[in-house]
């Protein structure tokens, strides 16, 4: 190598140093392994009594009872392993859902599954869409996480397991299925 090479390696040496000094607020990381996940469980809410876990929060002066359309409650309910009100509670379901349909009862969900249970515990999934409650199973995506669900993104499949007007309790099951990347 000639000395206009060596002249050459230098100044590349000393430019790259400076692209690196400038640019050095960005990096590029590889993501880590790619890892898809099933989740399942049940969401227990209560409308009705002393405790609810879902309260109204406004809606127009005037409406209609077969759609409730305009109507928003905000939302603080259990999800837990199984159907049962003893059953171990895996995580909490937070945050607002709204009654967006005229022609028939339909929900806008903004959501945020919290999970309180082993190793999922400290991480979140944030659910946002509409759940057409006539479908007797019901497709809400999943637009993202926290924690181990960082870059979450899927789906969650919901079914009505119990219904009472009575008491005020609804049971929806939920499938959940998520590709996210779990860092080494
Ligand atoms: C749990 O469910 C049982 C039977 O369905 C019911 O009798 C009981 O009141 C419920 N407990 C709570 C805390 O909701
Ligand atoms: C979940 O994490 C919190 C905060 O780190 C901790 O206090 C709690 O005991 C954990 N719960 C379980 C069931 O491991
Ligand atoms: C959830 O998955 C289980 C096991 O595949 C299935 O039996 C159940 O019907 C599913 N429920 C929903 C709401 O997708």
């Amino acid at each position: 190598m000639g000395l206009a090479g060596l002249v050459l390696i230098v100044i590349s040496w000393l430019a790259l140093g400076r692209a690196e000094d400038v640019a050095n607020w960005h990096q590029g990381r590889r993501l880590g392994k790619e890892t898809v996940s099933h989740l399942h469980f049940y969401f227990h809410e209560i409308s009705n009594g002393n405790n609810p876990t879902v309260v109204k929060v406004g809606g127009p002066q005037k409406i209609d009872p077969s759609t409730l359309f305009g109507t928003v409650w905000m939302e603080d309910s259990p999800l837990r392993e199984g159907p049962k009100n003893t059953s171990a509670l895996v995580g909490r379901a937070q945050g607002l859902t709204g009654a967006d349909d005229q022609a028939k009862f339909g929900l806008i969900m903004a959501l945020v599954f919290g999970f309180t249970q082993g190793k999922y515990n400290g991480s979140s999934l944030s659910i946002f869409g509409r759940k057409g409650q006539s479908d007797p199973v019901q497709e809400v995506p999943v637009v993202g996480g926290t924690g181990l669900f960082r870059m979450a993104r899927g789906f969650a499949m919901a079914r009505t397991f119990l219904l009472s007007p009575d008491t005020g309790l609804a049971i929806i099951e939920y499938n959940v299925t998520v590709v996210h990347y779990e860092s080494n």
